[in-house]
């Protein structure tokens, strides 16, 4: 059969996992100058194959399950973290109940509670963490500065704790839970997604954690079960039971919230590291949010009045600083399957010139990198620019000089809002597409919306330094040090 080009390597087994663990997205794009759309590489000796651009994205995102399989490519790095029995511990039907059952616990009726939950944790933050000094300073132009990764990465724990994992979680979280957490954390690396139970003393800490961690949560439920519910995911999976009838066990609920909690830190606090270093480099950016706060919540006094949930969804320019971070810098650079059934690669895919069907055999991984098609300059007008505003400006997505016509099959590109959605075929996907795309993305705006705006009421921020780099050895890339941005308290 026709294989996909096999990008040379020194190394066998080790392959090209230097370049690729390095930095994904140049060794991709290098690729794709030399091969097209779509190549194999060896990654410690699985042949992944790679499927770049909107149509590369449909490919792995809109596979069919008779032919992809989410499962079997994750299985290794989340089941020891997450435990038995739920996300990728299960067939694909039963994750998908599960996905319902937390959508259950995320309605808009708990996301109006939370709020005020949220910004009085970041309030709090401010007024303790010794950071943020000189804020408390009585001095009017005092500056002080902050590890911008290190105080979102605590801010997005104790939030999510206060709000989806409960007050429980919350108030442990200055004891044995925060210690739990970094063990169990240890054990969510790329080393881990290759190789799940090499004898390391962090792969013991990592199973001794998930333990821990799962007796907490059913003990919880257990002391619960006498008072009354609250507006957090715990209570919410409690009421819940899968189509044959059959309650969640207090086991599934325990991992089902160890899933969630690690699904959405690295994520929500890389994202609201990278949102703060651009407000920090761009302050004429953060002065339009910060009057985007006064047009709309500025009370006769001229102090500003707290947000609320609905007023929240309606800020344009919050909404595009998140979108456009998220465009620059997605948390998940590499989406996987593990191919069950041979599959072909339709030859439109890797470009009008090598027109093959590729076949990609059954036991290979295919991955997308929405990544590359979030900065694809046929798509975006200055594509590696931070411009939230192009989110409000028609001509900031597709770029003057982009194709309207598609080489391949000649058919019109609709790069309007509407194809810039939910679609397998979006050249813009943080949050995924199809059956397995995220459901935490409403949580996600929220906690950040919350942060940053609450930030940016009380501080001023500039960044001394150059803008960090990215570092990739993380399962999430995160800004690399320095990334240190230096405040002072907002003059009222
Ligand atoms: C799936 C991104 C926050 C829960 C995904 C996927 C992406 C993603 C790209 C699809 C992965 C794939 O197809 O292989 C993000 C980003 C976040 C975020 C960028 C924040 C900025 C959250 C939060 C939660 C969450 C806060 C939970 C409250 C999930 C779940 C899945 C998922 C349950 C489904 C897995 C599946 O069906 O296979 N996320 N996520 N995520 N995410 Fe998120």
């Amino acid at each position: 059969p026709n294989l996909p080009p096999l990008i040379f390597h020194w190394i066998p087994v080790f392959g090209s996992a230097l370049q690729y663990g390095t930095d994904p997205i140049q060794f991709f794009s290098k690729c794709r100058e030399k091969h097209g759309n779509v190549f194999t590489f060896i990654l410690f000796g699985r042949r992944m194959t790679v499927a770049l651009g909107a149509k590369g994205n449909h490919f792995v995102t809109g596979g069919k399950l008779a032919e992809v399989s989410a499962e079997a490519a994750y299985t290794d790095l989340t089941t020891p973290v997450f435990g038995k029995d739920v996300v990728f511990d299960v067939p694909n039907h039963v994750l998908m109940e599960q996905k319902r059952f937390v959508k259950f616990g995320l309605s808009v009726e708990n996301f109006r509670a939370y709020v005020g939950l949220i910004e009085k944790e970041v309030r709090d933050y401010l007024a303790t963490d010794p950071s943020f000094s000189a804020y408390r300073s009585t001095k009017r132009e005092e500056w002080g500065s902050f590890d911008v990764l290190k105080s979102l990465q605590e801010l997005t724990i104790f939030t999510a704790s206060r709000t989806l994992q409960g007050e429980e979680v919350r108030s442990s979280l200055n004891k044995s839970f925060a210690g739990l957490y970094n063990d169990l954390d240890g054990g969510f690396t790329p080393l881990n997604l290759l190789f799940p139970n090499l004898p390391l003393p962090s792969n013991r800490r990592r199973d001794q954690a998930q333990k821990a961690m799962s007796e907490f949560y059913i003990r919880i439920l257990a002391e619960r079960k006498s008072t009354n519910a609250s507006h957090d995911m715990l209570s919410a999976l409690a009421t819940q039971s899968y189509k044959d009838g059959t309650p969640l066990t207090d086991q599934q609920i325990a991992h089902i919230m160890i899933a969630l909690l690690m699904a959405g830190q690295h994520t929500s606090s890389a994202t609201a590291s990278w949102a703060l270093l651009h407000l920090a480099h761009r302050p004429d950016v953060a002065q339009a949010l910060f009057d985007e706060q006064t047009k709309y919540f500025s009370s006769p006094d001229g102090s500003l009045r707290p947000i609320t949930y609905d007023e929240l969804r309606e800020l344009p320019l919050l909404d595009s600083i998140i979108r456009e971070t998220l465009r620059l810098h997605p948390p998940i650079h590499s989406i996987m399957r593990k191919v069950v059934k041979n599959m072909t690669v339709p030859g439109s895919l890797t470009s009008p010139s090598r027109d093959i069907n590729y076949v990609i055999p059954k036991g290979d991984f295919i991955l997308s990198s929405p990544a590359l098609s979030q900065i694809d300059p046929t798509i975006w007008k200055d594509s590696l620019t931070w411009d939230p505003y192009r989110w409000s400006d028609p001509e900031g997505v597709a770029s003057q000089a982009s194709k309207s016509y598609d080489d391949a099959t000649g058919e019109k590109i609709d790069y309007g809002f509407g194809i810039i959605s939910k679609g397998t075929e979006s050249p813009y996907q943080p949050f995924g597409a199809g059956r397995h795309r995220c459901i935490g993305e409403q949580f996600a705006y929220l906690q950040l919306g919350v942060i940053l705006v609450t930030m940016v009421r009380h501080l001023e921020m500039k960044l001394d330094g150059p803008f960090p780099s990215t570092n990739f050895h993380t399962l999430i890339p995160m800004p690399g040090s320095p990334r240190v941005i230096s405040y002072k308290r907002r003059a009222p």
